[in-house]
């Protein structure tokens, strides 16, 4: 088929480079990594994380870029028509359709977060001291966590002025184009946040001991604190699923946004060197920024209390820091580097997640670009609308980050290696990446994209579903002494009180104990059950925590069954969509006459 004389190109090969690493250094570099890391094993993360980066990441970049620009070669943008070219089958549109809701779910939280980066940008700049006093107080206010609707009251804090600048930043960057929009603003973009990002580095890593009074609280202490292996982790699936979670999330690949940018390249680029590049980039961005700064820099002035900011991984450097530059001189300048660097890159990465619907759009529909623009605008912002007003707690965020940003995009990843391997073929597939390439790549790499790839990838979803979706009960200790309690309510037995305390499991003064259906004693405190369960072991009585798996905590929350909801008719929406235009396509013989 002969290539539209509409169809987009990148200017320059740096420019694409920029802009795939633009994609791939984000929130998740600098916000979801170190939190992630820290909470499975610290430095013994790195294991599973290196691995998952040279057998999972590496290869599926490569073979992201390889498929794209093959079927950009074909004329061809968007996911629902790059699979059918590389699997002529008519399921393969509709596989394509999960390219597309990937990355516009992901685009609606995350241009909330963006807006945050934004707003406290601006609030360092002019000096709130409202946001040094009560950090904690400022970001529940700012991005209304304690009631869902915050966003109709006037004086609620929360920035919705901002989002919609933000938002109106992203599309008119969309608006002009892959070319004059994407790569010109990148090109500035990722220099600009690499010189913010070292300026603030080097502030912390200059810190020393910042408060004589705590002498362990130092530079090396923080480190020691992020990057101490705990290596028992290693033995928890949740562990290498978090890593691997980790890879593609901050990579950005499994988004459907390597594929569509890799469509705009000629034959003549090179694929080998510059995803390799981009990867590169983005793990230097990851590992000695974000793991260098956000957690070290909290231990430095909150000591352990650092870990107990927990709930969201993206409000971790929202929380924590500000308590940090509040106390470090020059923290107010350096609050507002920071948070601008962090809107630099979160917009690199949001932009992107937009261009593979607009290219569907006009792909599917043949719509000019201020038509899809202002479709995709409609669509983002009724879902941006909707996280925003269920701020409460951020269930809606989080569960959106979780059902996509988790879960479907290793889907989407698995679906693309089988595609890669069995559909396209490894043979057409090397000799397609080393068609222009400044390197060769070993064809072990091959190898691994037919069969370890979807293997890894079936082994952590057998992992995730057998170990994270169900709740389960998990012995933690045997009680050594038997309290008789007859009364339906009580205060745990000071006995009991001195065992948990012993193992270092947390209880709160008011915790009361009530006799469980089925046997043994539930611990409540004074809102709601705390996730012990005291019964009959067979070596006497036995403290069991209650791990709330993925199923229990999205059916027992209202807002994230309704996240969940949203989220499939947002999916089965577009599906309509990749229907329509596959019908469009057909009528059209659009594929008819190409290679397979
Ligand atoms: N890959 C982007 C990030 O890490 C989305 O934030």
């Amino acid at each position: 088929m002969a290539e539209p004389k509409t169809r987009e190109h990148w200017g320059t090969r740096i420019g694409v480079i920029l802009a795939v690493a633009g994609s791939a250094v984000g929130l998740g570099n600098f916000l979801r990594f170190p939190g992630t890391a820290a909470q499975n094993g610290g430095g013994a993360f790195m294991l599973p994380y290196f691995i998952s980066l040279l057998v999972l990441g590496i290869p599926m970049c490569w073979a992201e870029w390889t498929m794209g620009r093959y079927a950009g070669a074909r004329g061809c943008n968007s996911a629902p028509a790059i699979f059918t070219v590389i699997w002529r089958h008519p399921l393969a549109k509709y596989a394509g359709g999960l390219a597309l809701v990937i990355p516009l779910v992901i685009y609606m939280y995350y241009v909330l977060i963006e807006s945050w980066c934004l707003g406290y940008a601006f609030t360092y700049l002019i000096g709130d001291a409202r946001l040094a006093e009560d950090p904690s107080g400022f970001f529940s206010r700012f991005v209304g966590m304690e009631q869902n609707g915050l966003i109709y009251e006037e004086d609620s804090g929360h920035g919705t002025w901002i989002l919609l600048i933000v938002f109106v930043i992203n599309f008119a960057l969309i608006y002009r184009g892959v070319s004059k929009g994407i790569e010109s603003f990148c090109k500035v973009a990722m220099p600009l946040m690499l010189t913010l990002g070292v300026i603030v580095l080097v502030r912390v890593l200059t810190l020393g001991t910042p408060d004589p009074a705590k002498p362990d609280q130092n530079v090396l202490g923080g480190l020691g604190f992020m990057w101490n292996p705990k290596p028992a982790a290693l033995l928890n699936p949740a562990t290498w699923l978090a890593a691997s979670g980790q890879i593609f999330f901050s990579l950005s690949v499994g988004y459907g946004i390597i594929i569509n940018y890799a469509s705009y390249l000629t034959k003549k680029d090179d694929l080998a060197l510059s995803g390799l590049t981009s990867c590169s980039m983005n793990e230097f961005f990851e590992v000695c920024m974000g793991g260098l700064i956000t957690v070290p820099a909290a231990f430095l002035f909150l000591g352990v209390a650092a870990t107990e900011f927990t709930g969201s991984s993206f409000a971790l450097g929202f929380r924590a820091l500000p308590n940090v530059f509040a106390r470090m001189p020059a923290g107010q300048a350096i609050g507002a580097l920071w948070f601008f660097m962090l809107f630099l890159a979160a917009i690199t990465s949001s932009i992107s997640m937009l261009q593979p619907v607009i290219a569907f759009l006009e792909e599917g529909f043949g719509l000019k670009r201020h038509a899809s623009v202002s479709i995709l605008g409609v669509l983002s912002a009724l879902g941006a609308g909707f996280v925003l007003y269920f701020s409460k707690d951020l269930v809606a965020l989080d569960t959106f980050d979780f059902l996509v940003g988790s879960v479907l995009i290793l889907v989407l990843a698995l679906v693309q290696a089988i595609l890669y391997g069995w559909a396209l073929g490894t043979e057409r597939g090397h000799r397609e990446l080393h068609e222009g390439a400044h390197i060769r790549v070993p064809r072990l790499v091959q190898f691994m994209l037919k069969w370890v790839v979807p293997v890894y990838l079936l082994a952590i979803f057998g992992g995730f579903f057998f170990v994270n979706m169900p709740s389960r009960d998990v012995l933690k200790f045997q009680l050594s002494s038997a309290v008789g309690m007859s009364q339906p309510e009580s205060a745990v037995p000071e006995a009991w009180q001195n065992e948990f305390a012993s193992h270092e499991l947390p209880l709160p003064a008011t915790a009361t104990v009530r006799p469980a259906e089925g046997g043994g004693w539930r611990v409540f405190d004074a809102d709601q059950a705390l996730p012990y369960t005291i019964r009959e072991a067979p070596g006497g009585l036995a403290v069991y925590v209650h791990e709330v798996g993925y199923v229990e905590k999205i059916g027992s929350d209202q807002v994230a069954f309704v996240s969940l909801l949203f989220v499939i008719s947002i999916l089965a929406f577009l599906l309509l969509m990749v229907h329509i235009a596959g019908r469009r396509w057909e009528a059209e013989g659009r594929f008819k006459g190409l290679e397979a």
